[in-house]
């Protein structure tokens, strides 16, 4: 139960390849919204926005490869550690479509099309609501940006875990 060789099986290219570009949609999305909180600019808020519905497709077309991809074998680690690592990616996968999903809904309500990087906008497709466009923000902004960062941490911390106590060459696997 204990033995905690190093197991080099890695995940597949697309899998990879997924996994770094999904982290950094979501740290171009984040450092937009804190451009646009600190610098006021129309520019960053749209910007928030595309990047943000890019990651929303990114993480559709993610979900539709690893449906289709075999995971490599789980490294040996205690049960708890194992169920922790599956709850914490699937709420990550879950929360990344979610949080797009209240911000597009958010502006839908709120009557605001949203334009695609000057390539072509999402019409306002609903009938506008400021009771759903403010429940929507509430989410946005509240309870899953909130869950993101903490399984984020979560994430990443587990990562190093392995990377500099259990010394497993976890992250080998998908880099
Ligand atoms: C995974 C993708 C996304 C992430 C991680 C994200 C994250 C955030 C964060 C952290 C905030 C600021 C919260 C605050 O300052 O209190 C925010 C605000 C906002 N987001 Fe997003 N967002 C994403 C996608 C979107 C999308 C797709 C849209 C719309 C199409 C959108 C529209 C907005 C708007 C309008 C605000 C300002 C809300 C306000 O100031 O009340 N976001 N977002
Ligand atoms: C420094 C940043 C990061 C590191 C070092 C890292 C490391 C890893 C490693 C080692 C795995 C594979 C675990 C295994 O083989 O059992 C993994 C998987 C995963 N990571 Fe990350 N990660 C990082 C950032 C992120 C971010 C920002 C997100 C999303 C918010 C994320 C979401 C995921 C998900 C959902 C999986 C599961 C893959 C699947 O089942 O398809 N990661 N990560």
């Amino acid at each position: 139960m204990n033995n905690t060789h190093s197991n080099l099986t890695k995940w597949s290219f697309a899998s990879r390849f997924f996994h770094w570009i999904s982290a950094i949609l979501l740290l171009i999305t984040w450092t937009m919204i804190f451009l646009y909180d600190n610098l006021d600019s129309n520019l960053y808020i749209g910007l928030h926005k595309a990047f943000g519905v890019s990651l929303l497709f990114w993480m559709i077309a993610r979900v539709i490869n690893r449906i289709f991809t075999k995971a490599p074998p789980a490294v040996v680690m205690p049960k708890w550690q194992m169920l922790l690592s599956q709850l914490s990616h699937f709420a990550l996968y879950a929360l990344l479509i979610a949080m797009p999903i209240a911000g597009l809904l958010m502006s839908l309500y709120g009557g605001r099309p949203v334009d695609m990087f000057g390539v072509f906008q999402i019409p306002v497709f609903v009938t506008p609501d400021r009771g759903l466009a403010r429940l929507f923000n509430d989410w946005h902004t509240g309870i899953i940006w909130s869950m993101i960062i903490a399984f984020t941490v979560l994430h990443i911390a587990a990562a190093l875990y392995h990377q500099f106590v259990k010394k497993d060459n976890l992250i080998a696997r998908i880099k």
